[in-house]
Parts: C-alpha cells; sequence; structure tokens
C-alpha cells in the first residue's frame, strides 16, 4: 500500500511574511494520523524560513523545480546538492514547467536522476491538455510522459506522480473521480508495474492534482488508486488546505 501524501504548491506567490505565516498557520492546525505526509512547496527563497517554521513537526517540505546539473555557470537556477539539509522535496515536471519552460521529456528524465542521485523524493507531473483529451489520447499522452521520466531510474522508491490534467489546473473544472482512478490504476500504476516491478507499482504514491478544495476532496480521497493530491490555489489558504488534508485522512 501507497502512503497518503498531500502536497500544497504555493507557485510564485506569497511574500516572505506571508510564507512564514501561513506555514506556522497549517503547522498549528494540523494532525496527522501516522502513514500521512504533508509536503509544502514554497518559492524556493522561503524554503529555509519555512523549514524553520515546521522544524519539529511531520510537515515536510519542498522546491517546485531543480536543475539537473549539481553546479556551475546556470543562471538563476537551484541544484539539487543545494537542498542538502533544507529540504526532501521536489516538484519536477509540473505543466507550468513543461508549457511557459519549454522542459522537454528528456531534460524531466535528467532532473529525476539528479534528484535520486542525492536522496531527493521527485513529484513527477504529468498530464494531457484539452485538445489531447477531446482527442481521446489521454492514455497515450500519461504513458508517453511516464515512460521517458523514467527511463533508467535507480531510486524509484523516492518517486511519486502527480497526474494534473492541464484543463483542471487552476480552471476550477475536475474530472470525475472515477475517471482518474482509471487513469492512475490502469495507465500510470500499471506502467510502473511493467518497468520497475509490483512492489513499485503498489508503493508509489499516486496523486490528483488540479482545482482541489475543500468541497471535492472527499471524493478524490474514497477513489482506490488516488493516494493523495497536489494542491496548488487552495494551499495558499491555511484553513482551506488543513480541510483538504482532513478530508483525505478521514477514514484512516
Ligand atoms: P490548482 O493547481 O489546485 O490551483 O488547480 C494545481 C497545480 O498546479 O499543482
Amino acid at each position: 500500500m501507497a502512503r497518503t501524501l498531500i502536497a500544497g504548491n504555493w507557485k510564485m506567490n506569497t511574500t516572505l511574511s506571508d510564507a512564514i505565516s501561513l506555514s506556522i498557520s497549517i503547522r498549528d492546525q494540523l494532525t496527522l494520523p501516522p502513514d500521512t505526509e504533508v509536503v509544502l512547496f514554497p518559492p524556493t527563497p522561503f524554503a529555509v524560513p519555512v523549514r524553520d517554521a515546521v522544524r519539529g513537526t511531520t510537515i515536510k517540505l519542498g522546491v517546485q523545480n531543480i536543475h539537473n546539473e549539481e553546479s556551475g555557470a546556470y543562471t538563476g537556477e537551484t541544484s539539487v546538492t543545494m537542498l542538502d539539509g533544507i529540504c526532501e522535496y521536489a516538484l519536477i515536471g509540473h505543466s507550468e514547467r513543461r508549457t511557459l519552460f519549454n522542459e522537454s521529456n528528456d531534460f524531466i528524465n535528467q532532473k529525476i536522476q539528479a534528484c535520486f542521485a542525492h536522496g531527493i523524493k521527485a513529484i513527477l507531473c504529468v498530464g494531457e491538455t484539452e485538445t489531447e483529451r477531446n482527442e481521446g489520447i489521454t492514455s497515450q499522452v500519461i504513458t508517453r510522459q511516464v515512460e521517458s521520466a523514467l527511463r533508467d531510474i535507480e531510486g524509484i522508491e523516492r518517486l511519486v506522480i502527480a497526474y494534473e490534467p492541464i484543463w483542471a489546473i487552476g480552471t476550477g473544472l475536475v474530472p470525475e473521480a472515477e475517471e482518474v482512478n482509471h487513469t492512475l490504476g490502469q495507465t500510470i500504476r500499471s506502467q510502473i508495474k511493467s518497468l520497475y516491478g509490483t512492489q513499485a507499482s503498489e508503493e508509489t504514491p499516486l496523486l490528483y492534482g488540479g482545482s482541489v478544495n475543500p468541497g471535492n476532496a472527499y471524493t478524490f480521497a474514497q477513489a482506490d488508486h488516488i493516494d493523495g493530491v497536489l494542491v496548488g490555489g487552495a494551499s495558499l489558504d491555511s484553513a482551506q488546505f488543513v480541510e483538504i488534508c482532513t478530508q483525505f485522512t478521514l477514514d484512516s
């Protein structure tokens, strides 16, 4: 069984004082059952103050992006080696990075390799566009993204995958939980099984992301293959984020 994981992606939002007060507010309201992880993804400059705010709790920390190289002439980038002692997770291949910053499947694969080589866990994001969905090729698109991202990976136990249909991100539109469950189970979990075996496929947490809010979290939580959620907008409001975590852990 995969662990439950709820992640909050703050994207390029918050000031330093917002980031600290948001993390303190989440920290003070959250109680988690065992086997449940909550991971906050603040903007990189606020990773250290947020780490300090949640120190001594079970809340974990991640960054929203990394570069695959360890160091060098890569102006503006952050390497995994810089994260040592700061955070445990990195988001890799979010659709905003793929679309706005032209990240290729190969680059995403290299980033995952860099993460795992340095003990950082990765939440790999995959998802189809509205056009691809309308053309009925969701499964092919996801299969291609997962296959290329996971090529020659060592350290598969550090993997989490978030299925985020691009048309659902920030739009208020959500797919049926049954549809998400099917994509996670039939496409993603079975692909992990064929690439890395049964244990990896059963233990890799699979998340849903895209317009998750306190009103729809419970429906997603009920689906067999949905082990957690990746929350964007609603993670900027501590009460909403904590309510989503609660909805997701009600039956555990
Ligand atoms: P959203 O974003 O919850 O605001 O739709 C999700 C994401 O981009 O990870």
